[in-house]
């Protein structure tokens, strides 16, 4: 979280770095909004699942999400938690032109900002007061750079007995998919998953394999540190590995070939979105 008017040279080329990812998204976003709705539930898997995610714990009353796109996830959580306020953020102004339509019925207690998460802005809010759940749903795979910044600043952000849930992209064994995601904004080399452990404490995480293995996804839900006691850094054995061998190997991405046949002959074994 550093701020133009104090940041060293490397620091400022980062800052100009994550601007430049920040305007070539609201580019891609311009055409890819009006396509979005009708071609995501093919592969952002796990993202209706996300209510589902916080059903045990305290209902959370001020909800942000970042990265909220064209409002699906954020519908969910109206949805599933009345009492809530929420705030979805993002910068891409067309997507939030879909979401404004598919977030009306909420009335006041949704609302819709532009803005880039990171950076030096001022820390997020709904008005109901600091998030007690933020929200991160296919968005930090996108934040290239920044996905460091946005876990950390989402830690500082989050009401003290906070909780963060993330899905998004893990990782993938094969490199031409991670090109083509590369082509696509997306990073998926597994490098969520250890800072989000690293900052939050872990309550659940599940990651699956979609298309037979071609990639994998993660669902993670974590508890701001230091908020409730008797908190303990959660190990990959709490990790629950659908579809593989629950071991430690199995969080790295396989190099073996995996069956033959085309991945879209081959039953999804992800949720659909
Ligand atoms: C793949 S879409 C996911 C949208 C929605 N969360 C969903 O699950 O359908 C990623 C969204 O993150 C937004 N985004 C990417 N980087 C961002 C940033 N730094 N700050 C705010 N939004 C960002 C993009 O504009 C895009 O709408």
């Amino acid at each position: 979280m550093t701020s133009t008017a104090t940041a060293t040279g490397p620091e400022r080329r980062a800052i100009a770095d994550r601007e430049a990812n920040d305007r070539a998204l609201d580019r891609y976003y311009r055409l890819h909004a009006k396509v979005y709705d009708l071609t995501r539930w093919s592969f952002l898997f796990g993202r209706r699942g996300v209510p589902g995610l916080l059903a045990n714990g305290p209902s959370p009353r001020s909800i942000v999400e970042i990265g909220c796109g064209t409002g699906r996830v954020l519908a969910g959580l109206a949805g599933a938690f009345p009492q809530a306020r929420l705030l979805g953020l993002d910068l891409s102004e067309d997507m939030l032109g879909v979401a404004t339509g598919a977030l009306a019925r909420f009335g006041d207690r949704v609302s819709l900002r532009r803005a880039a998460y990171g950076g030096d802005a001022a820390p997020v809010e709904t008005d109901a007061g600091p998030p007690d759940l933020m929200v991160f749903s296919y968005a930090l795979s996108m934040f290239n750079p920044g996905w460091e910044d946005a876990i950390d600043r989402a830690a500082s952000d989050l009401a003290p007995h906070g909780r963060i849930a993330v899905v998004d992209f893990h990782d993938t064994p094969w490199r031409w998919f991670a090109r083509w995601m590369g082509v696509n904004h997306v990073r998926m080399e597994g490098h969520l998953l250890p800072r989000l452990r690293e900052r939050f404490a872990e309550e659940q995480c599940t990651i699956r394999r979609a298309y037979g293995g071609l990639w994998r996804h993660v669902a993670f839900v974590g508890r701001r540190r230091g908020a409730v006691s008797g908190e303990r850094r959660s190990s990959v054995d709490r990790t629950l590995i659908r579809g593989a061998a629950a071991d430690p190997d199995a969080l790295t991405p396989r190099r073996s070939r995996p069956r033959t046949g085309t991945p879209g002959r081959r039953r999804a074994r992800g949720r659909r979105a």
